[in-house]
């Protein structure tokens, strides 16, 4: 397992490229399974987490090249409608391939994917989904079975707007010769981009970005070529990275757009920001002010910048107070922070953090992805020196991390252990 060792105390300078998205990337991948025609995904950005999607589409028999953050699958053979609990566990999105697999072949056999260190997670929105469409649900040994003579287009209402729910229902939709609506979708980026690379199959879709999401599928997907939109959640990591350790940067290739409310809030702390087309330029504040936030279902606060503040938030002047709404077990770094020397309570779903006047250098480990991320920024901050264990929840997530962190003024290794 490797770990980063970080040199606290620069202030940040220059440009940072931000990649493709990973949210993005994954339920555009697995919707390959919806054609045999060939299909090409550009600005794929190379994680961890793209690997696992690699080996559970190659798994099921696509042919998959991946290289210079382009995608490409072909089939030369029949699929297998099953998805494994090795390659299941590794990646809690890999339920999406269930609602592909089961559109086109009327039966999937997947894994429970289980829970993990922020919360159970369970899948039963998903399911509910396929139910109304017409499939029958099964359990055997930790898998889940889907089956169905024939899916029907249907109005389903979901329990929350649930991101990889509404994923996988349109894509099972795209495949089905008849409008399915879905209320209370989420309305995430994420969405839009899949609801893009649908159409170019065929699929006629509305309301993207809505709460109320129609569907007309085609009984035939074709081939496509999409280049997936910018990674919300890498860029926004640092535009508070550079808010918390001083300077200024510009972050390119993205769409402000989607980080409309870190902007506000960031603005709100002290910082000054420049909103370009494709960019935004931040200047941090010279006293960082507290801000509270609270995090929702797009466009409110993202859930995956939540970790980022709260590591911004402990230099802050006065106490803030952080409210998590999504998940229920995602104050994991707030142990590791405070082991940095942050003054951070936690009440149920709610963090109070008190600004200190600076943190110091640790041994600290990352739990999941953002709680390391915000470990990278603390670390950053800090002063003297930082060692971040298992690094590879981060390698997950964010792509060359340690090239695009230099990139912005930041000191750090990577010791292969
Ligand atoms: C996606 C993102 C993740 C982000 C999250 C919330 C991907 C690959 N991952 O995850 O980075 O943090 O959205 O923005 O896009 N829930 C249920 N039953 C279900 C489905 C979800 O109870 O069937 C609950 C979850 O436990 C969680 C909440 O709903 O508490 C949100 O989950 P969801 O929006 O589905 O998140 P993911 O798609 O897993």
């Amino acid at each position: 397992m490797d770990s980063f060792t970080i040199k606290g105390g620069s202030k940040i300078q220059g440009e940072v490229r931000v990649s493709g998205s990973k949210n993005s990337s994954l339920p555009v991948l697995f919707s390959t399974v919806l054609t045999s025609e060939k299909c090409v995904i550009k600005n794929v950005p190379d994680l961890m987490d793209i690997k696992s999607t690699f080996d559970m589409l190659s798994y099921a028999g696509k042919n998959c090249f991946f290289g210079f953050n382009l995608f490409s699958a072909g089939e030369g053979k029949k699929l297998k409608t099953e998805a494994p609990y090795e390659l299941v566990r590794k990646m809690r999105a890999s339920v999406l391939i269930a609602g592909p697999l089961l559109a086109r072949f009327h039966h999937v056999k997947f894994a429970l994917p289980g829970g993990c260190a922020i919360g159970v997670r369970p899948i039963d929105i998903h399911l509910e989904g396929f139910k109304k469409m017409g499939a029958k649900i099964s359990y055997e040994e930790g898998n889940v079975i889907l089956k169905a003579d024939r899916l029907k287009g249907a109005r389903i209402k979901l329990a929350f707007p649930s991101v990889g729910a509404t994923e996988n229902l349109m894509m099972a939709a795209a495949l089905i010769d008849d409008l399915t609506e879905i209320r209370n979708a989420a309305r995430e980026p994420e969405i839009s981009d899949l609801a893009g690379a649908l159409r170019k199959m065929g699929a006629e879709i509305e309301g993207d970005g809505t709460p109320v999401l129609k569907v007309r599928g085609k009984t035939r997907l074709r081939g496509f070529e999409h280049s997936v939109i910018p990674d919300r959640i890498e860029a926004g990591t640092f535009l508070i990275l550079c808010a918390a350790l001083g300077g200024s940067l510009k972050v390119t290739e993205i769409v402000p757009e989607h980080l409309k409310v870190l902007i506000k809030k960031l603005k709100e702390s002290g910082a000054q920001l420049y909103v370009g087309r494709d960019y935004v330029e931040i200047k941090a504040p010279a006293r960082i002010k507290s801000v509270n936030i609270s995090t929702g279902p797009y466009p409110a606060f993202p859930t995956d910048l939540q970790a980022q503040w709260m590591a911004y938030m402990t230099l802050a002047s006065g106490t803030s107070r952080i409210q998590e709404n999504i998940f229920e077990n995602r104050f994991m770094h707030a142990a590791e922070l405070m082991r940095m020397g942050a003054d951070i309570k936690i009440k149920r779903n709610c963090a109070f953090i008190k600004g200190v006047k600076g943190l110091s250098g640790a041994t600290v480990m990352a739990s999941d992805l953002r709680a390391g991320a915000a470990l990278l920024l603390a670390g950053a901050a800090a002063s003297g020196k930082t060692r971040i264990r298992r690094v590879y929840h981060i390698d997950r997530g964010y792509d060359r991390i340690e090239e695009k962190m230099r990139c912005a003024g930041v000191k750090m290794e990577r010791a292969k252990e």
